[in-house]
């Protein structure tokens, strides 16, 4: 096994809405990835993907509220640091976050140059403007990007240059864990095409050390990542490797998710994933049991009882269902 870059224990996060309710959207996140991997995370809109990601940075802002759990990257446990400390010592050079349309976020009458200097400068205010100019220049260059881009405004590029960029701001620092949500959803097939491109030669060429890809396309998640993970209100259901996830899922939720990329038919690729009838449970009461238990066709009342742990199978492959491996697989196989 690989040295373990980012450890996630028992991740409990929440929302407190304007009326006080409590939004329970990361509940009991555990994950670990090794240098050099990337982990996908995939589930439908609303199951706590985004707020998984703004968790793990370990910067709250109401009203997302840290509740319990560790997040450690690197040896280093970031839980409980003050918003100001992981500010100046974690965000840019420990992880780094790309959010959901962070290209449409950057100021469109900044520089590209100035944004860079503000990333830099949050860790070290001395740098001169002519270091972190050189240093820009020569990461762009062996980006594929040209560097005349760090003079122009955001507002002068296109939608997929746009984000390349965000991209390369936001992994100047070399961080040691990139959170990307949805990077390539916004855009073009080749622009898409060029953004994964990217990503993967950020990994190979040690500009980042490992890597969480969130993203609402499976087959996409499939080519890019080492492992997926399947997300399911609030809580995680199932992780393999991607390969495995994809040709032999164990979750009846993962199952229903993952059918769609077995027999991709063509236009599907952009598919929002509502294969599954029924819709997720409310985040503020969850149900107690399984929380697909409403939705899954081989669900009975016990189901519905009492509360499932992950449980590990194989090597490195975890699920939370009552029934067993052997069970469900029999199950599939018969249908
Ligand atoms: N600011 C907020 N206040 C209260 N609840 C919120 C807030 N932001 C998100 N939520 C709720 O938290 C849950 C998780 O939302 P989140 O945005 O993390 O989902 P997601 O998986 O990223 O969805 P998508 O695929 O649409 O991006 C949802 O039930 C959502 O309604
Ligand atoms: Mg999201």
């Amino acid at each position: 096994m690989g040295k373990i870059m980012l450890e996630v224990k028992d991740l409990k996060t929440k929302y407190v809405t304007r009326f006080h309710e409590d939004v329970y959207a990361v509940d009991g996140v555990s994950l670990t990835i090794e240098e050099g991997k990337s982990l996908g995370i995939a589930g439908e809109s609303g199951c706590g993907k985004s707020t998984l990601a703004l968790s793990l940075m370990g910067y709250y802002f109401a009203p997302l509220h840290y509740m319990s759990g560790d997040i450690i990257i690197d040896g280093t446990n970031i839980s409980g640091m003050k918003p100001d400390d992981v500010r100046h010592k974690i965000l840019g050079n420990e992880i780094a976050y790309i959010p959901q349309a962070a290209m449409n976020a950057l100021n469109p009458t900044q520089k590209i140059i100035r944004f860079i200097e503000d990333v830099i400068h949050a860790h070290d205010p001395k740098a001169t403007k002519k270091d972190i100019y050189d240093l820009a220049k020569q990461r762009f260059e062996v980006l594929g990007l040209p560097p005349e881009v760090l003079q122009k405004h955001a507002v002068e590029l296109s939608g997929g240059m746009k984000q390349r960029t965000v991209i390369a701001i936001s992994t100047i620092l070399s961080p040691k864990v990139l959170i990307a949500d949805e990077p390539s959803s916004a855009l073009d097939v080749t622009s898409q095409k060029m953004v994964i491109k990217m990503m993967r030669e950020l990994m190979e060429k040690g500009f980042i050390r490992s890597m969480i890809f969130i993203t609402h396309e499976l087959p996409l998640l499939y080519n890019v990542t080492d492992d997926i993970m399947v997300m399911y209100a609030g809580q995680i259901v199932e992780r393999g490797t991607a390969r495995e996830m994809v040709f032999d899922p164990i979750h009846p939720y993962s199952k229903g998710l993952m059918g769609s990329i077995i027999v991709p038919e063509a236009g599907t690729r952009d598919q929002k994933l509502t294969a599954i009838p029924g819709t997720p449970p409310n985040l503020k009461r969850p149900p107690a049991g399984c929380r697909f238990a409403d939705r899954c066709k081989y669900a009975t009342a016990e189901c519905k009882g009492a509360t499932v742990a992950m449980k590990d199978f194989d090597n490195g492959r975890s699920y939370r269902c009552r029934y067993s491996v052997e069970h469900l697989r029999e199950v599939y196989a018969d249908e």
